[in-house]
């Protein structure tokens, strides 16, 4: 009787124990990152960074995730396709156009009172939401009194973001989501077709400064009118979120905008206070204290 209690005792806990071992590779994985690379993924929320982890043991063909920390820790190219694999670069032109459009109606005519604008993108990804958004002020004639910060974590993002180069096929989409912004010209004034790709005119990227800055790890840099963070912390656990809102908050000027992604809000974070809404649907805020 009583082994067979162990016995049935020992089926329940194999699925906890795989369960428990899991959560010790990954903690281990990311540790071993953290300590050797310095970038930190352990407050990324568990359920995605577990689905990310697991694609890319398939992808490195390794059997699990101690055999893809040992080759992460030994193989520098091998963390550099973690890091591109964890970092989820999705990202278009003038995504969610009607943010744009109301960024364009709510938020530049606060701008325009403005000596000189600091825009800061904190993960800027390939660069289109940054483009979109030189475009935009060039437009509404703001441009020229604008610097815009773009930044991530990810290096091999950024370096696309400064090429300036992106696929022609994609371009159909971004013509629909320019108009559907509030664009007043031609979308193809903006880029000249070269074979595959489009090259976006050079004058867009006057104003822009690349950066690699890491908001799990990074300090605060500068002042600025307005920080987009979208579809960024979506992927963070609620401690490094609030973290990263610490972060925004130091960063804005007093009456600063911060922009957040579809799916994110400043509520429940420990920040909700310190914002309201310039516009609760697209996510748009104004600190206020
Ligand atoms: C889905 S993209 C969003 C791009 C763009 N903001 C947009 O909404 O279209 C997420 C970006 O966040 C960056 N990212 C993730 N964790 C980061 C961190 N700790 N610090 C800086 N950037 C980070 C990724 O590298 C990726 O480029």
């Amino acid at each position: 009787m009583e082994a067979m209690e162990g016995r049935m005792d020992g089926q329940v806990h194999t699925m906890e124990n795989k369960q428990e071992l899991e959560q010790i590779e990954i903690e281990l994985l990311l540790s071993g990152v953290h300590r050797l690379y310095g970038y930190d993924f352990r407050n990324y929320a568990m359920p995605s960074l577990k689905r990310r982890i697991w694609h890319h043991v398939h992808s490195e063909n390794v059997p699990n995730i101690s055999a893809l920390q040992e080759k992460v820790l030994h193989d520098r190219a091998c963390f550099e396709r973690f890091v591109y694999s964890l970092s989820i670069p999705v990202t278009e032109m003038f995504r969610d156009p009607s943010l744009f459009l109301t960024f364009r109606q709510k938020v530049v005519p606060l701008l325009r009172t403005y000596p000189y604008i600091r825009i800061w993108h904190a993960g800027c990804s390939t660069g289109e939401e940054v483009y979109s958004m030189a475009i935009l002020l060039h437009e509404e004639g703001l441009y020229d009194k604008a610097r815009i910060y773009a930044t991530d974590m990810n290096e091999r993002s950024l370096q696309q973001a400064k090429e300036g180069l992106y696929d022609i096929g994609k371009m159909k989409q971004y013509t629909k989501n320019y108009m559907a912004a509030g664009g007043t010209r031609a979308f193809s004034e903006y880029y000249t077709a070269k074979y595959n790709s489009v090259m976006l005119q050079p004058f867009l990227r006057k104003n822009i400064i690349f950066a690699e800055h890491n908001l799990a790890t990074d300090t605060s840099f500068n002042e600025f009118n307005v920080i987009f963070c979208r579809n960024v912390m979506i992927y963070f656990n609620d401690e490094l979120r609030d973290h990263v809102h610490g972060l925004f908050h130091e960063s804005l000027s007093r009456f600063g905008v911060l922009v957040l992604g579809a799916k994110e809000s400043i509520h429940f974070t420990r920040y909700s206070d310190s914002y309201e809404p310039l516009d609760r649907i697209e996510k748009i805020y104004r600190k206020n204290k």
